[in-house]
């Protein structure tokens, strides 16, 4: 159920709450606070999440300049449902976290799943050119959640709001 994996992910909404949703508002301070306010068990499989998500990205590269379209599917579809917290939260974490999370959280997070989801597709049609396109996608949308609320993380994407791929 990837609904789960999703929360996961919320739960760094938990204590970006204060953000009401503005992703114009990019004060790094608060975000900081925000996550690390987070309890150790979710933060740690948040972390997890990150780290495996990043394994899976790297792995598509060797896979992509070898034609390997249908790893590049298998991974995509693994990060679609992501990785650990599917089977980590517990129900009640998962309730606590879809009670908090901010909507632009939840925005950046579906719009990564989705993204995903057009990888697995491009790949199961063999379709390198547009495997490429969602990769790069996928890379930008990293981007912009980080931008938004892992700045603590990544302190210089946090003035690079602007030049992000947002919608207005
Ligand atoms: C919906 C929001 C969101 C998306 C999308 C997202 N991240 Fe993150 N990421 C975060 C947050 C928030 C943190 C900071 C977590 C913390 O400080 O505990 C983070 C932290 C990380 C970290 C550091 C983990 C650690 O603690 O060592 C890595 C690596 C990472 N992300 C990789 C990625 C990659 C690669 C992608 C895209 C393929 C991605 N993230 C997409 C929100 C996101």
């Amino acid at each position: 159920m990837k609904f789960i994996i999703r929360i996961t992910l919320l739960a760094i909404l938990v204590s970006t709450t204060c953000y009401g949703g503005d992703k114009h508002n990019h004060k790094a301070n608060e975000k900081a606070v925000g996550v690390e306010a987070l309890s150790h068990d979710l933060r740690d499989l948040l972390s997890q999440e990150m780290r495996a998500l990043q394994n899976g990205m790297m792995s598509i590269i060797p896979a992509y300049i070898a034609g390997d379209w249908t790893k590049i599917e298998t991974t995509a579809e693994k990060i679609k449902n992501s990785y650990i917290l599917k089977q980590s939260l517990t129900e009640s974490q998962v309730k606590e976290l879809h009670s908090v999370l901010p909507q632009a959280f939840i925005k950046e997070d579906e719009r990564f799943h989705y993204l995903a989801s057009m990888l697995e597709h491009a790949a199961k049609n063999n379709k390198a050119e547009l495997i490429n396109f969602y990769f790069s996608k996928m890379n930008e949308s990293c981007v912009s959640c980080h931008t938004i609320f892992a700045t603590h993380k990544f302190p210089t994407l946090s003035s690079t709001e602007e030049k992000g791929e947002h919608t207005h």
